[in-house]
């Protein structure tokens, strides 16, 4: 989704405002657009498309000056264009806005300021802000004409703000979108983003703003407020990831690169948790809530897309192995439920990558505010799950660039399979029991390993496959969300039509939709779910179906039904999603790159989805 940078300091603003931009794109955008200041006078350049159409117009018009803000904008209000692009100004020009979130009461705002005489010049809603601040700013100082003007819009703002009045400085503030500052290693230049990634190459020290912060950015110096203008002090963090994380290196996609980095990535999560000789988990951001967690009878996981499946997975590991009941629900739906909660008996559980996902926040919050414990399982440390949340399992994944997500969700896994060990021992489960599960993980690493070596066999497949036009992926119990996860991987970046189906269900219904031109993908490793699933393939094969089946090394039985077959090695039922995604993530990869299409941009997708 959108995307902000902003700098002041020693460099020419432009050069460090089109490189944040380039480091933004994959969060999914239509235009961008960049203003740098300087002696009286604000330059801005917008554009339709592609930041390096930006960058194009900058090289043939350079924009001089040391303090700018820049935006790469995902269409909600109006269609991609040059005039809805951000920066936004006001009527004379003198204010410049960038914008992330949505304002919610823009059209009766936008009516007050029309009839005012204020002019717009695009369809957005960020546009009346430009115009808000500049009505205020007529009476007031900006600062408190920013604050004026957050009281007045509804919704959710990540912001930052210059203007010729005041030289020099960056206003920004923070309203439920996320917004980062970076604090120069010399600390004589600073930087404002939406996201650590787009600054990660200039500096690791950073101040996570937080949910209504203001704050003013100079080149000798920060200053944060809270909405009230009372000065608030932050502290400094600094970033883990680096540079070369956000790098493709050797690979043409980022999704590839991300596929071959899970050894690592399960390696990452796992390493320093695993205590075989008490076959516990070391969980160091469970311990402080260690006394309430034991008393906790029910676990409610809310996430979104991947992180929602990976939650499915959990949950059932969680009331399997730990024996505590576990629901999983979708963060979308569930924020608006008026579910019936027990604030002493039971937490929630919040699973996201990016730890700004709209919805999962949303109840997240809920959550909070019904009184219950929340606990994180995410990837972006200062991310806002991870600061919202009571306390949390990282996953470790390293920065995920790809739309798609593929580490984050074997690693989302890895981490619930060692909070079911964490808390199963809490519980009734057995030092034995645990050592045994943490052993299988230890394996999964050299395990996703050999699966990854079939790439070429697996694109092999996708070339075969590449002009059907719909797929069902079956699986039951622990791989009905793998299914889910294949699906959801093929249809975002391959635009073909894919349904998960937990297989059980196939008769109720999708199995109208099978015939000869109609593949179905099986998840058949030998598990619980075994026989049964080895009958829905049997029921697909009669109905002309083709079966591409994902079974275990030396399987003798589903081989004989299936057209193709994939090997993942043997692991234990609980752990077995983490292996059977991998080759649907190449199949799904290779299917995209066999239709001539990028997987790291698919269309009309956005890496963090911070609106609702
Ligand atoms: O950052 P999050 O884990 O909260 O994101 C949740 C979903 O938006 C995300 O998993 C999405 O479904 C991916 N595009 C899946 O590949």
């Amino acid at each position: 989704m959108c995307g902000i940078i902003g700098y002041v300091g020693p460099r020419q603003a432009s050069d460090v405002l089109l490189d944040g931009l380039k480091r933004l794109e994959y969060r999914g955008y239509d235009s961008a657009g960049l203003v740098v200041q300087r002696d009286g006078d604000l330059q801005t350049v917008k554009c339709q498309g592609k930041v390096h159409n930006l960058a194009d117009l900058v090289a043939k018009n350079p924009c001089r000056g040391q303090i700018g803000i820049a935006h790469t904008r995902w269409a909600t209000h109006g269609a991609p264009s040059e005039a809805n692009a951000h920066p936004h100004l006001d009527c004379r020009g003198r204010i410049a806005v960038v914008h992330n979130g949505i304002i919610e009461n823009y059209e009766a705002l936008k009516r007050g300021l029309t009839s005012r005489g204020h002019q717009f010049r695009s369809e957005t809603d960020t546009e009346i802000l430009a115009h808000l601040i500049e009505e205020y700013a007529s009476k007031m100082p900006i600062l408190e004409a920013l604050t004026a003007v957050l009281k007045d819009a509804v919704g959710t703002m990540g912001l930052a703000v210059i203007t010729v009045d005041e030289p020099g400085k960056i206003y920004a503030a923070r309203v439920g979108n996320p917004l980062v500052i970076g604090l120069g290693t010399k600390r004589d230049e600073f930087f404002i983003a939406s996201d650590p990634t787009a600054i990660i190459p200039y500096t690791r020290d950073v101040i996570y703003l937080d949910d209504g912060d203001l704050a003013v950015l100079t080149e000798s110096g920060v200053e944060t407020y809270s909405l009230d203008r009372v000065r608030r002090d932050k502290k400094i963090e600094s970033i883990q990831w680096t540079p070369d994380q956000i790098e493709r290196g050797k690979y043409p996609h980022f999704m590839l690169k991300e596929m071959f980095e899970q050894p690592r990535v399960v390696n990452d999560c796992l390493r320093g948790r695993s205590d075989l000789a008490t076959g516990r988990a070391v969980l160091g951001g469970l311990q402080e809530v260690a006394e309430r967690l034991r008393t906790v009878e029910r676990l409610i996981i809310l996430g979104c897309g991947s992180a929602h499946y990976a939650g499915l997975v959990g949950a059932r590991m969680l009331e399997e192995y730990a024996e505590i009941p576990t629901e999983c629900h979708l963060a979308s739906e569930w924020r608006y439920r008026r579910a019936i909660v027990d604030p002493v008996r039971q937490a929630a559980v919040a699973v996201s990558q990016s730890g700004e996902t709209a919805d999962t926040l949303g109840a997240l919050r809920e959550a909070k505010n019904r009184g219950l414990l929340t606990l994180g399982v995410v990837n972006a440390v200062g991310s806002t799950v991870a600061r919202e949340t009571d306390a949390g399992v990282f996953v470790h994944a390293g920065p995920e660039v790809a739309v798609a997500s593929t580490k984050a969700f074997l690693a989302q896994i890895t981490a619930f399979s060692l909070m079911t060990v964490w808390l199963g021992r809490q519980r009734r489960m057995s030092a034995q029991a645990g050592a045994r599960i943490l052993e299988e993980t230890s394996l999964l690493p050299a395990e996703i390993e050999k699966i990854l070596q079939q790439s070429d066999r697996i694109r092999a497949l996708a070339r075969k496959w590449a002009h059907a036009s719909g797929f069902f992926f079956l699986g039951r119990q622990y791989n009905a969300p793998t299914a889910l996860e294949g699906a959801l991987k093929l249809k975002e970046i391959s635009y073909i039509h894919a349904e998960g189906v937990p297989a059980g269900e196939l008769k109720h219904g999708p199995i109208a939709l099978l015939d000869r031109s109609f593949p179905v993908v099986a998840l058949a490793t030998r598990d619980g779910a075994y026989v049964k699933m080895k009958s829905n393939i049997e029921e697909a094969k009669a109905r002309g179906a083709p079966i591409i089946a994902v079974v275990n090394e030396g399987d003798e039985e589903v081989v004989t039904l299936a057209d193709d077959i994939i090997y993942v090695p043997r692991t234990i039922e609980m752990l077995s999603p983490i292996l059977n995604a991998v080759p649907l993530q190449l199949f799904a990869y290779h299917m995209a790159v066999a239709r001539g299409l990028d997987p790291d941009k698919p269309r009309n997708l956005a890496k963090s989805v911070t609106v609702e």
